[in-house]
């Protein structure tokens, strides 16, 4: 064990073409090729690339929800094909992992305060049920979730913005070690935005450790000191994300950069 929390080497995934099942000539997605980096207990780390560029898939590999073409993924320096069931659902269960779009994940008929309190129940059995409701409250105030919703039904009733802080509290509510996020804040508007963002940087400095996907570099900036920039699944930059920011080596991060409106009130 090397002592990095996660530990990805020379990672590739392929998928076969949408639609179809099996590979044929040319029929296949390259969605990561060679991707190597590490994660110590306590960083943070940015994952920046437009649309397509294997960000999700990056993620969804490093909780071992796919297996790996080539190469590695190892958490705790074990990797998920070498964990019996039990393991793997004990290494999981110290993630925390907030989709890109929960509205899937939101279990359709629990509401907002039973979603967000359904993995402490699962976890810690009914009889500590009091405390996970009140943290659970908690979490929601912090995220600046309105009252009048915590009792909706949490897939159907709420915006895209709102589902997301759901999924927050959700992924947040066993106080995980690592925690995992697919574009938190896409759907949230400017002045929730920040908010979000500071509530996943103040578990940070509390000692979690977090990668963020997003493709809004200043977002990834305020996240993060390191990022590594993916490109149809490879990395082509990485490094202080300050650094990026300001001298961008590649082309294709000066193009992220220009896409972004020019005066983001992040
Ligand atoms: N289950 C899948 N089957 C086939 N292709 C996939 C699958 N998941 C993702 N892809 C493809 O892999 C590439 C990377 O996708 P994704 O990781 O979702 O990118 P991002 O999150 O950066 O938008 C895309 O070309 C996408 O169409
Ligand atoms: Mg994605």
């Amino acid at each position: 064990m090397n002592g990095a929390l996660l530990s990805v080497k020379d990672l590739s995934v392929v998928f076969p073409e949408r639609g179809k099942r099996f590979f044929r000539h040319g029929d296949c997605v390259r969605a990561l090729e060679s991707v190597s980096f590490e994660l110590a207990r306590g960083e943070t780390l940015s994952v920046v690339g437009e649309s397509g560029s294997g960000k999700t898939t990056l993620l969804r590999s490093l909780l071992g929800l796919i297996p790996p073409t080539g190469g590695s993924v190892e958490l705790y320096g074990r990797s998920f094909q070498s964990m019996t069931d039990l393991e793997r659902v004990r290494a999981r269960r110290g993630c925390g992992y907030v989709l890109q779009d929960p509205y899937g994940a939101l279990p359709p008929t629990l509401t907002v305060t039973g979603a967000v309190t359904e993995p402490w129940n699962i976890v810690r059995g009914h009889s500590g049920r009091e405390a996970g409701i009140a943290k659970a409250r908690e979490l929601l105030d912090e995220l600046k979730l309105p009252e009048s919703l915590w009792g909706e039904r949490a897939r159907y009733s709420l915006s895209g913005g709102q589902r997301q802080r759901v999924a927050v509290a959700r992924a947040l509510i066993l106080d995980p070690e690592l925690l995992l996020c697919d574009e938190p804040t896409a759907m949230q508007d400017v002045s929730t935005r920040a908010e979000v963002l500071e509530v996943l940087n103040r578990r940070v400095r509390a000692g979690m450790s977090m990668v963020l996907v997003t493709h809004d570099l200043l977002l990834a900036r305020r996240a993060a000191k390191r990022a590594i920039v993916l490109h149809k699944g490879r990395i082509i930059e990485s490094g202080d994300t300050a650094t990026l920011l300001e001298r961008p080596s590649h082309s294709y991060t000066k193009a992220l950069l220009a896409a972004l409106p020019r005066l983001q009130p992040l």
